[in-house]
């Protein structure tokens, strides 16, 4: 796997910026909007950026320069997309388990909301009756995603209103006449077999008789990225066809042409991403290499969180003899980047590239042990530029009274 940006630019970020640090490549972010744009055409979509994968202001500014809309999961995600100048109607907020008032502020800013329980339907249903169009998110019973950690459609998951109680939400709906604009699913990330989706809507088809007012349907995000060098990314256009597909295949809901939106978040964001860190020690186990490198789980907790693989490189030494490493953590815990990866030999000093890293990488970072989180830089044109500076030691006390 090579980088997108070229390894000297790597190193002077590094050298510029110090380590460990975050580098996001603004060209191939363009590149994987510009594959959903292209792949989608044959069907009326919207695309939202799902910014929880990645929340820099600049990153959620260029993104929506490039035409792209934006999905988020908190209210204060939100009001990032806002003040970062995104139009309320080119914001969704898509939440789980979050408190009433919280809908209430989304409201106040006029952006798209998708409600995940009967009791906020409710609440919302007896404040705002018809006035404000509204999405539900539904928990399909499918199972999808990379691992159950990130599964979120099967029958046992938190999220959304489960399809089987499909009375008692038709009966909210038509006791406090709610105008139901939007079917939301959203079944996993690293969705592998891209048949999930075709699945999801089918599930949707079944409900549409329901929801009378219907002009949306959101499939959520889940886009699969390749994390090693054999596997494949989702082919948009070959969903994009069977979608049509199913369609084709399928009365319209009420006479009417849906529109379908997507909530990508590590197809856009992930592969863009790069973990600088600079080698701390190296020890010799019986057969391996063990290389500390001055990051851990506090900075990129996948890995660990997920059992996630992340290819890495040597930059400082990419044609090196291979020999066989473990790269982990300077964190207090077992913090294994990779535990047995034939590697270019690395030396203390050298500076190692994680790859994969733009999607949950940052936005999952801690202060644990109490590490600075790291600087960003995003390479735009050529040209990098700090976007965040790295904590300091006064960021860890700015609270304490
Ligand atoms: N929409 C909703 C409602 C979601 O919950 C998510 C992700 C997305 C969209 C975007 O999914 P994506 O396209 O990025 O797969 N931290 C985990 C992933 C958690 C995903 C949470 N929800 C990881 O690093 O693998």
């Amino acid at each position: 796997m090579t980088t997108t940006i070229p390894t000297n630019q790597l190193l002077e970020i590094a050298a510029t910026y110090g380590t460990p640090v975050y580098v996001y490549d603004a060209n191939k972010i363009k590149t994987q909007y510009e594959k959903l744009v292209n792949g989608f055409s044959i069907l009326d979509t919207r695309i939202f950026y799902a910014c929880k994968a990645l929340t820099n202001l600049h990153v959620i500014k260029y993104i929506n320069s490039l035409g792209c809309n934006i999905d988020c999961s908190s209210i204060n995600e939100v009001k990032l997309a806002l003040h970062a100048g995104v139009a309320p109607e080119n914001v969704l907020y898509t939440s789980n388990g979050i408190s009433f008032a919280e809908i209430e502020e989304a409201v106040a800013a006029g952006v798209h909301i998708n409600i995940d329980s009967l009791s906020n339907l409710e609440k919302f249903g007896k404040k705002y009756g018809h006035s404000y169009p509204v999405g539900i998110r539904l928990r399909p019973n499918i199972m999808a995603g990379g691992n159950l950690k990130i599964s979120t459609g099967h029958d046992k998951s938190k999220f959304g209103i489960p399809v089987e109680q499909i009375s008692e939400l038709e009966q909210i709906v038509k006791d406090n006449n709610i105008f139901i604009r939007t079917l939301h699913i959203h079944t996993g990330s690293d969705i592998k077999d891209a048949e999930v989706f075709v699945k999801g809507i089918e599930v949707l088809f079944e409900l549409f008789p329901h929801f009378p007012e219907l002009e949306v349907i959101d499939l959520g995000g889940g886009f699969k990225v390749p994390y090693k060098e054999d596997e494949k990314e989702t082919n948009i256009a070959a969903l994009a066809q069977k979608l049509k597909q199913a369609f084709a295949d399928h009365p319209l809901a009420n006479g009417k042409e849906l529109q379908v939106w997507f909530e990508p978040g590590k197809f856009l964001v992930s592969e863009c991403g790069y973990l600088l860190a600079e080698v701390n020690v190296l020890k010799q186990n019986a057969d391996v290499i063990i290389a500390g490198i001055n990051t851990g789980l506090n900075h990129l907790i996948r890995p660990m969180m997920y059992d996630a693989y992340h290819y890495i490189s040597n930059l400082s030494n990419p044609n090196g003899e291979e020999k066989k490493h473990m790269i982990t953590g300077y964190i207090c815990e077992t913090d294994t980047f990779a535990s047995d990866r034939m590697l270019p030999e690395i030396k203390e000093g050298d500076i190692l590239c994680i790859h994969n890293a733009g999607a949950y990488g940052y936005e999952m970072a801690s202060n644990y042990n109490s590490r600075y989180r790291p600087a960003e830089v995003l390479v735009k044109d050529g040209e990098a530029i700090l976007i965040r500076k790295r904590e300091s030691f006064e960021d860890l006390l700015k609270n304490i009274i």
